[in-house]
């Protein structure tokens, strides 16, 4: 609920259990007061700063108080005016001048959620929309506050508008600033590399910047657009958190500063280094929007706001809770190495395996036989494919299977027809040698003309045969940042416009092909991120499918992301990323902790694995709803113990999967209980692997033993309310 307060001039927004609160000081800022817990709707103009707390904190001249932007909760921080941490926009002026200072003009509360013209946005809730002028240039700032009534996410960000007549270039153009009171807090981000997606990372902020981000042009592995300010002593089930996860997939920035007074201020959007943009007069620059989300019961609360956040209002709503497909995808099971009969073969074997779509991974194109050609040439390789792809995919149908295919529709390779044709297609300044990364240049998604031509191609493939599933990939970053479509003083924007160029296309196609389902995948999981969840209902979590690391990269990834965006397979051994052995039971778990697929070549299966992936696809199947719908409760975290652990519980508190993995065996070990999260105290559930009934409350305090288990060996169990 949204409500203005006109005499107290102050906003008052209240989520499920959350509520922020915005004054209009008497000079015309927007105060922040206070986000967190519930609060009435009193007036809170005590928290006004006294006049001690302002030495060495520059008066704006229009103030005759002791008030100072220095020591205030801005919503928007403004540069040159007194404000020393990090403001949020930076405008710079024809005569050089950069300093802003934002008031309030007026606002207004509506239904749904603002128009962010073609960058991803939340569905629903209800927005107060604040507009701010700058006093001192011709910009205007608009405030976008969307609520939720089921929620405790707000989803902010902002607009900045030209109203003069003569351009002003955007140094800097964050989303969001939000001040939050003084405290002691810790910062969480997920951190990573490449087959090392969304390492959890905790340490305390202390006085000055965390700042982090990926100049590198897509949301990357190396650190999930995602923030959490913790309160010391929060933890996974206690404690005030406040989440902070970008809906983008470009370059970005997050940053929490803790300011000399201990408050602190979180700010981002937009990575700013290079980067600037030209806004004409009357034109407007839309950041992308930022998911707060407060939790006054620790980390796995805000990852179950998060979880439903992103499944109610941003992923597809066509295929959120629809089944998945259970795949198997040829890329480990033959890399380049595949002709008209191994994929019949393949999809032989899924279809006896009870799998239901055979996934033709890299290389059916151009003359890809390795990864040094042939991206852009979006053609099917008829000397590899004999009589091209219809005969693979009658092939599938006649067994029931359903037919996939991949695409890097981002890229493109130097040995191309594209390339030949349109060298300065490609990123980086025509006739100057370009950083090369996996052997391939990446297409310039900022022109209208390179969109045009892959959607022509992709199109043509995806209208000319039944194809039911795309893979979405994109396997290298940007080194260049330049666009020979556009001019000089137009080069900073370009790695904004590239990310805009991208959901553009996958937005035309998904409009042109409504019924094809989209996974979304970056050598493994390096745009697992809000902004691509608005258009893929699930994300390659990871090349890493080495069951040990691929618990705690989904352990990672649980912190801001739902279980059913993961797209989670069970693959061969020696593991291809780490070389390891696991059980084959043990891959099956944590693949089932997701959607389940399969990344395998499944002619070299012993019986008895073969008869355990029919297992693991009906359990997938018996469990799916609480992938799709449930409720996660991180148990035990393998990133401090021997142990991993986690439960999937249904909303009405009737069901519940638990997954697990000891992970190394210890002898002696006898004693160790789970204790399971998140079931109902009174209710009796039966616990079918251990043919036991127990009551919630003896099985969330008391627990059930550990199992004894080899080297990461998993376990789960399945409950259900005892009729
Ligand atoms: C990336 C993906 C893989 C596979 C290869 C193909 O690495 O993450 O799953 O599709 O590209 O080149």
């Amino acid at each position: 609920m949204i409500v203005y307060d006109q005499t107290k001039r102050t906003f008052f927004l209240h989520g499920k259990s959350f509520s922020c609160a915005l004054r209009v000081h008497p000079a015309g800022y927007l105060v922040g007061l206070h986000f967190g817990g519930a609060v009435g709707e009193d007036d809170l103009s005590y928290f006004d700063p006294s006049p001690r707390e302002l030495s060495f904190s520059p008066v704006p001249p229009d103030v005759g108080s002791y008030f100072s932007l220095d020591v205030a909760g801005n919503e928007y921080g403004s540069f040159g005016q007194g404000d020393f941490r990090a403001p949020s926009a930076i405008i710079e002026r024809a005569n050089g001048d950069r300093a802003s200072r934002f008031v309030y003009v007026s606002h207004k509360i509506y239904g749904g959620a603002p128009d962010l013209g073609g960058l991803p946005s939340a569905r629903g809730g209800e927005t107060l929309a604040i507009t701010m002028k700058d006093a001192l240039s011709d910009a205007e700032i608009v405030l976008n506050y969307t609520l939720y009534e089921d929620s405790d996410v707000l989803v902010r960000n902002a607009e900045i508008v030209n109203r003069g007549k003569t351009p002003v270039v955007l140094r800097r153009a964050y989303s969001f600033c939000l001040d939050l009171a003084a405290g002691e807090y810790d910062v969480l981000r997920l951190h990573g590399r490449h087959n090392m997606e969304r390492m959890p990372e905790r340490t305390p902020l202390g006085h000055g910047s965390v700042k982090i981000g990926s100049a590198r042009g897509a949301s990357s592995h190396q650190m999930n657009p995602f923030l959490v300010l913790l309160e010391r002593g929060a933890g996974e089930d206690a404690g005030e958190c406040f989440g902070f996860e970008l809906l983008y997939s470009g370059s970005w920035t997050l940053e929490a500063e803790e300011s000399p007074t201990g408050s602190v201020r979180v700010t981002g959007g937009v990575n700013d280094l290079g980067f600037s943009w030209t806004l004409g007069a009357g034109e407007r620059f839309v950041t992308p929007q930022v998911a707060i989300c407060y939790s006054a019961q620790g980390m796995g609360e805000m990852s179950r706001s998060f979880a439903d956040f992103l499944r109610g209002h941003v992923l597809p709503e066509k295929y959120v809770y629809a089944p998945r497909p259970v795949l198997v995808n040829n890329w480990e099971a033959t890399y380049f190495a595949f002709d008209r009969e191994t994929l019949c073969a393949l999809a032989d074997e899924a279809a006896s395996l009870g799998m239901d779509t055979l996934v033709l991974d890299d290389g059916w194109f151009g003359a890809r036989n390795d990864d040094r050609t042939s991206l852009g040439d979006w053609f099917v390789n008829e000397k590899k494919l004999e009589g091209g792809l219809s005969p693979v995919i009658e092939h599938c149908k006649q067994r029931g299977l359903k037919f996939g295919i991949w695409f890097e529709p981002e890229m493109i390779s130097e040995d191309s027809e594209l390339y030949r044709a349109h060298p300065d297609w490609a990123v980086g300044r025509a006739g100057v040698p370009r950083c090369k990364s996996r052997h391939q240049y990446v297409l310039d998604m900022t022109r209208k003309e390179v969109t045009d031509s892959i959607f022509a191609r992709m199109s043509d493939i995806l209208g000319s045969y039944e194809i039911s599933y795309v893979k979405w990939d994109m396997n290298r970053h940007i080194s260049e940042f330049y666009s020979n479509g556009l001019p000089a003083e137009r080069q900073g924007e370009f790695a904004h416009r590239y990310i805009s160029g991208v959901y553009a296309l996958i937005g035309r196609l998904q409009a042109a092909f409504p019924d094809v389902f989209f996974e979304g995948c970056s050598g493994g999981g390096g745009r697992f991120d809000g902004g691509m969840l608005r258009f893929f209902p699930q994300f390659w979590t990871s090349d890493d499918t080495d069951a040990y690391e691929r618990a705690k990269i989904q352990w990672g990834t649980s912190y801001g992301y739902p279980l059913s965006a993961m797209s989670c397979h069970v693959s061969s051994c020696p593991n291809h990323q780490t070389g390891r052995t696991t059980p084959f039971a043990s891959r099956g778990t944590i693949a089932s902790l997701g959607a389940t697929g399969y990344e395998l070549d499944p002619r070299k299966l012993s019986e008895e694995e073969r008869a355990q992936i029919k297992e693991q696809i009906a359990n997938y199947r018996e469990i799916e709803e609480l992938i799709l719908r449930g409720d996660l409760y991180r148990i035990a975290d393998p990133f401090e113990g021997n142990v991993f652990c986690v439960a999937v519980v249904s909303k009405d508190k009737t069901r519940a999967y638990v997954a697990g993995m000891r992970v190394h065996a210890e002898a002696g070990d006898f004693d160790r209980r789970i204790r399971l999260k998140g079931l109902s105290l009174e209710k009796t559930y039966s616990i079918r692997e251990l043919g036991l009934s127990l009551r919630g409350d003896t099985l969330m305090h008391a627990g059930l033993l550990l199992p004894r288990l080899p080297d990461f060996g998993t376990w789960v169990w399945h409950l259900s309310e005892k009729s």
